[in-house]
């Protein structure tokens, strides 16, 4: 949440301006308050008119208009909790570095007090041009912090490193920078995706799950400021901004990762094979050979935290997925697995769907919710787990 937060968006020329309204938007709808400040080739992108709908301020382009009484930049600098440019261009990138301010934007960015985020975007050559990584080494020594850019295609149609991040992830980015999110100062383990247990070189027992939830868990909790640790079987899934992972393969694998680090809440969304083949065979398996599998169990390691923990940390989070009585089974793996919060839902609901219906089982009672986006569930479950870490149930 940006409550009460006072954001400068300083918009850019580049063909990426456009997305500078959704961030905008996204800005406000989670509750700051936004001025945008332009440069003039970003009017060739997108009209001031724009911004000025969207935040009821008008949006500063001219520093030299009359009608701004003081020093807009100064103004705009002072007021800011944080000066986000987005698109940041190579041009401003190397105005910036080398103290050029000979425009409203970067005299604003020059006066900022508070944070200053760079969300770069621009042609591939240009990001890797000498002088473009010169300039974001000084701005990054003198306290700017870069959201981006990333791999991915290009206006030019091309693709390659110069994409603009995603509007979500630059408000998110942002989120962390001025460091108020309610779980800032927790640390949060997410395991997400699927284990895959080895028959022989080519051939595996694994699952269909995609890692989406676990993965939204782990961006939602980071952008509230929690230290994220996400431990991740093997799914097609980009690493979330200010995340650290670990990738595994098997629930051994997972086991002994997860047992090896602490945390103030692990959430175990991984779907973790209950069982792996008693031999892996070095040579591939011939069909002349064996026909019959015989099957061991894994460590079951929610279980295992369950039993062994001692006081109320971490808090433990699980997942059931069932097919049938699906919270009366939930109920029991909460109380089998000695976990605070089971997050249960239907197959036929869940996986590999971008959205979930889910209901979440305590000790003290259900919350079944309707059908949301994955990250907009990931906001639902870590709401309860910032009341289970506060204490305020159970
Ligand atoms: N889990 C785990 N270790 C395992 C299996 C599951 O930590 N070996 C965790 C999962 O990550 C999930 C929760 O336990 O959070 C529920 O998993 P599930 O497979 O549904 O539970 P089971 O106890 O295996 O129940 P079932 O009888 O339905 O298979």
């Amino acid at each position: 949440m940006l409550r009460g937060k006072r954001i400068v968006v300083g918009v850019c020329g580049g063909i990426a301006a456009y997305k500078a309204a959704w961030v905008v938007r996204e800005l406000m709808r989670r509750g700051a308050e936004v001025r945008v400040v332009m440069t003039k080739s970003a009017g060739r992108f997108i009209a001031p008119i724009t911004f000025t709908g969207l935040t009821g301020t008008p949006a500063v382009v001219d520093l030299w208009n009359p009608s701004y009484a003081g020093e807009v930049h100064v103004e705009l600098g002072g007021w800011a909790d944080a000066v986000l440019v987005v698109p940041a261009t190579m041009n401003t990138m190397g105005k910036l570095a080398s103290g050029v301010t000979d425009d409203a934007l970067l005299a604003t960015v020059a006066c900022a007090r508070g944070e200053v985020v760079l969300a770069p975007a621009m042609h591939h050559l240009m990001w890797n041009r000498g002088s473009t990584q010169r300039a974001k080494d000084a701005l990054a020594q003198d306290g700017v912090t870069f959201l981006g850019p990333v791999d991915g295609p290009l206006a030019s149609g091309e693709s390659g490193m110069g994409r603009l991040m995603e509007p979500e992830a630059i408000v998110d980015g942002l989120e962390r920078v001025l460091g108020n999110g309610d779980l800032s100062g927790r640390s949060i383990l997410v395991t997400a995706g699927p284990t895959v247990e080895d028959l022989d070189p080519v051939r595996f027992l694994g699952n269909r799950s995609t890692g989406k939830m676990g993965f939204a868990l782990a961006e939602r909790a980071a952008a509230r400021g929690a230290e994220v640790t996400l431990i991740a079987g093997p799914v097609a899934l980009p690493t979330p901004p200010g995340v650290a992972r670990v990738d595994i393969r098997s629930a051994r694998e997972l086991h002994a990762e997860v047992k090896g680090r602490s945390a103030d809440v692990i959430i175990m969304a991984a779907a973790v094979a209950d069982y792996r083949p008693k031999t892996r065979a070095d040579q591939k398996i011939k069909k002349s050979g064996v026909r019959t599998l015989e099957l061991v169990r894994n460590p079951d390691i929610l279980a295992e935290l369950g039993a062994e923990r001692q006081g109320a940390r971490p808090v433990l989070v699980g997942f059931a997925l069932e097919t049938e009585k699906v919270v009366e089974h939930a109920r029991g793996k909460l109380t089998r697995k000695g976990a605070d919060l089971i997050v249960a839902n239907h197959a036929k609901d869940s996986f590999g769907k971008a959205t979930n219906v889910a209901t979440l089982v305590t000790a003290g009672d259900d919350v079944p919710l309707d059908v949301m986006s994955k990250p907009a569930l990931a906001d639902r479950i870590l709401d309860r787990i910032h009341a289970l870490l506060s204490g305020d149930s159970r």
